[in-house]
């Protein structure tokens, strides 16, 4: 079972940044010695076994260290060995707000999510978000976050995409990477997730995704392995599906021989909560510690050391990980926590930082920003969710915040004048309507424990819109100076979401155009601003509002950030960090994907496992590499936006684009000048398009590169270094197992969105190569999509 190294692990060791611990060491030897066989396997597998059989597990409940935490390591009292606490992520820390007879409230910043995060294509601001977040773990005694959160979004409806970053392994391993040097330069560890493979919630337990070893590499674990060698996160955190047959946290191969051994991570790997089956067989894959445990677990691995199909030294090797993850923690050493993080400042950073990462999807004739003043601007605000706002995504990826700032609440802090018949009408609705769905979940709760459950985690379903008379739309549009729209979408944890949920409902539409009729018909405006946590419908009713702003799910300070954007004190710079389909089908990961599949009721998703019922209990991974923009643009199929697209307050001119080769590193400079009115920032992209790329099947262009400007003036200019390596350009040879650079001439193309190149530059390129291991290889072969 010895994996052979054939990568040059001298190379990989020599990123790894150095995590000695400095003050309190703990003497590993000394308690391996004093450990017995059970000690060490109640210690890899936490805290949540107790009088635990495998089913009736709580997720979310831990002990008392953290209340609402998601779990602790086992606690070695007597070696004076502390557990430490785990708690969630990723839009910010994730634990109770109140405590039984305690008058304090422990709130947690609720910053936006991590679609927005990426959106921005700035890895400082994404640092400093993770500084800010970061802080509020140590401050609130917890040791790691449960966070990023890096799955590739290979289809529009996976119910957690709002907490991924990306369709591309480049956008979505930077922005990890500058997440977790941000949360970690407090001293507190995260846990890059899910590793790997879990790109849907049905049945995300059991689901075994097939996938090519070529898409695995390129696509799937690229963003976990830009992360790891940039910023070694202290923990990886496996996923629950299997990957070709084979729970992720029990493959050796993706654990051990690509995660260590090629990539050069040293630090520890834990299960995702309640993931996998086979204690011994996750221990011996180096999954080093099981969360938050279960009683079959802990038989397994004792009776896998006493019966010799578990190595004792294996398991060793798993408690002296977890050992050099507990001495590195505040809690280990010392830290006295305060339970009071700078709550002000951090609403300050998320408001902030929201703004960068919002996406302005339509502007005509410079409807935005609003250019009256507050105080003079009439505003009409309908659909349900301006009067009551989405901060963020539900499941383990939802935060205890204070507060959420409606688009109501911003735009009447900022001074506008907001419609007040249509404020009491649409505040009247909204409450009839959650009060109207609190009487179903409770009664519905009465009835079953799993209903409780879903309580707890599922998002509820939103209002239906209201419509209303000509009449009444015709008088607001003359007594109003302009009409915002808020379209609101809301998933998470546990299920997909549904084609309904991508696409507008009749209400909706009929909003949209009822709306836009009346107001234009008097030359008033009409902006439509979407607050979800992932891709939607526009191509059919996009022609009919002046201005669409993508909010995301912008955190807590949500309103106040969108005002800030509408009233032009701060410029929209962000980009689509995935394409926007015409038709939620267009997507060809879509022919593999459960749709509408997952039973409502059905909390943990297990499906009928066995019953080989395809996208439930299997996904063949048909797109293969062609996921995104990777398809829609080597196919040449319509899209309603781009890959990379974002419109901003002012334009901006590119200029002088130039390419230098030194050593392996292809270098392409160019000058960004604003040549608009207003400041803003501009986020250019490096594509590179490969040789005869349809002959060697590879994608028509690829991301490999991006950088952003500052905040240029009018008339200022910047000139951004875009930087490639030589063994970026790679694809994957299966056959050959091996990384490799075909020779030729490369495009090197310079675009404002993937389909907006500026300048096209090429560069001679070596050819390059290098082995790997032949791991993860499908079991069943299945067709993938060709270009050829
Ligand atoms: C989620 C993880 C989370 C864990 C702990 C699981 O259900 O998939 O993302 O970190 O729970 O709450």
């Amino acid at each position: 079972m010895k994996a052979k190294k054939l990568f040059p692990v001298a190379l990989a060791a020599s990123l790894v940044v150095s995590c000695a611990p400095q003050g309190r060491t703990i003497d590993q030897q000394d308690v391996l010695r004093k450990l017995s066989l059970e000690d060490k396997a109640h210690f890899v597998i936490g805290t949540g076994m107790a009088g635990m059989s495998g089913d009736n597990a709580v997720i979310g409940a831990t002990k008392a260290l953290v209340p609402g935490a998601a779990g602790t390591t086992y606690p070695l009292d007597s070696l004076g060995i502390p557990a430490i606490v785990l708690a969630d992520g990723p839009a910010g820390l994730r634990i109770d707000a109140h405590r039984k007879d305690d008058k304090a409230s422990y709130f947690c910043t609720h910053f936006p999510i991590g679609t927005l995060l990426a959106s921005t294509w700035n890895q400082q601001l994404v640092e400093e978000v993770g500084k800010a977040m970061g802080a509020e773990v140590k401050e609130y005694g917890v040791d790691v976050l449960l966070a990023p959160a890096v799955n590739i979004h290979r289809n529009p409806l996976n119910g957690r995409n709002f907490e991924y970053y990306s369709e591309d392994p480049v956008v979505a391993g930077k922005t990890a990477a500058a997440y977790i040097r941000g949360i970690q330069s407090n001293g507190v560890g995260t846990s890059i997730k899910h590793f790997a493979f879990n790109n849907q919630e049905t049945n995300r337990m059991n689901t075994d995704a097939r996938v090519s070893q070529r898409a695995i590499r390129e696509i799937y674990l690229k963003p976990f392995e830009i992360a790891v060698k940039d910023a070694q996160p202290w923990t990886v955190m496996s996923s629950y599906n299997k990957i070709n047959g084979v729970y992720t946290s029990e493959s050796k191969d993706l654990l051990t021989t690509i995660l260590r051994d090629e990539w050069g991570y040293e630090g520890t790997v834990m299960t995702d909560w309640f993931g996998g089956k086979d204690g011994a067989a996750q221990i011996w894959a180096g999954n080093d510690m099981l969360q938050p445990g279960k009683a079959e677990q802990f038989t397994s691995i004792v009776d896998g050391v006493k019966s010799g199909r578990l190595k004792e030294a294996d398991l060793d090797r798993n408690v002296a990980r977890i050992l050099s993850l507990i001495e590195k923690t505040p809690r280990y050493q010392g830290y006295k926590y305060s339970n009071k993080p700078d709550l002000k400042a951090h609403a300050a950073v998320t408001r902030q930082s929201a703004t960068e990462g919002m996406v302005l999807l339509k502007n005509e004739a410079n409807t935005l920003p609003i250019a009256t003043k507050a105080s003079d601007t009439k505003v009409a605000l309908y659909g349900c969710t301006s009067y009551d706002f989405i901060a963020g995504g539900t499941g383990s990826g939802n935060v205890n915040h204070a507060y959420v700032v409606s688009l109501l609440y911003g735009l009447k802090a900022a001074g506008y004048q907001v419609n007040a018949d249509l404020q009491q009408q649409y505040t009247r609705y909204v409450a009839q309507r959650q009060a109207e769905a609190k009487a179903k979940l409770e009664a519905a709760v009465k009835k079953s424990k799993k209903a409780a459950m879903l309580a707890m985690f599922l998002p509820t379903p939103r209002p239906v819109e209201m419509n209303f008379e000509a009449a009444q739309l015709d008088r607001q549009a003359r007594l109003s100076d302009v009409a915002v729209i808020t379209l609101g979408r809301i998933s998470g944890e546990f299920v997909d979401r549904k084609v309904a949920d991508f696409n507008l409902s009749k209400e909706e539409k009929q909003l949209i155009s009822q709306v836009c009729e009346a107001y234009h018909k008097v030359g008033k405006k009409v902006i439509v601003l979407l607050n979800v946590g992932g891709v939607i419908e526009t191509a059919s009713w996009k022609d009919m509002p002046d201005a669409i702003l993508c909010a995301w799910q912008a955190g807590q300070e949500g309103g106040n950030s969108v005002a800030d954007v509408i009233g032009g004190k701060a410029s929209p710079s962000g980009k689509l960090t995935m394409t926007w389909p015409v038709n939620f089908t267009d997507a060809y990961s879509s022919r593999n994907f459960p749709i509408d599949k997952t039973p409502d009721l059905n909390l943990t998703n297990q499906g009928k496992a066995g019953n080989g019922e395809k996208d439930v209990d299997y996904t063949n991974y048909e797109e293969d590499i062609y996921v995104g923009y990777r398809y829609f643009d080597s196919f040449g199929k319509e899209v309603s936006y781009p890959f990379g697209y974002g419109l901003s307050y002012t334009k901006f001119d590119y200029a002088d684009a130039k390419v230098d080769v030194k050593d392996d590193v292809i270098s392409v400079t160019v000058s960004v000048k604003n040549v608009g009115k207003t400041e803003g920032k501009e986020v250019v992209e490096l594509y590179v398009a490969a040789p005869d790329s349809r002959q060697c099947d590879k994608p028509a262009q690829e991301l490999k590169a991006f950088a952003k400007t500052k905040s240029l003036k009018p008339g200022e200019a910047e000139t951004l270094t875009l930087a490639v390596k030589t063994a970026d350009l790679a694809s994957f040879d299966a056959d050959a197992s091996a990384w490799k650079v075909a020779a030729g001439q490369y495009q090197l193309r310079v675009g404002a969105s993937s389909r907006d190149i500026k300048a096209t530059l090429s560069v001679e390129v070596k050819a390059w190569e290098a082995k790997v291991h032949d791991v993860l290889r499908p079991v069943e072969q299945f067709d993938v999509l060709k270009r050829m």
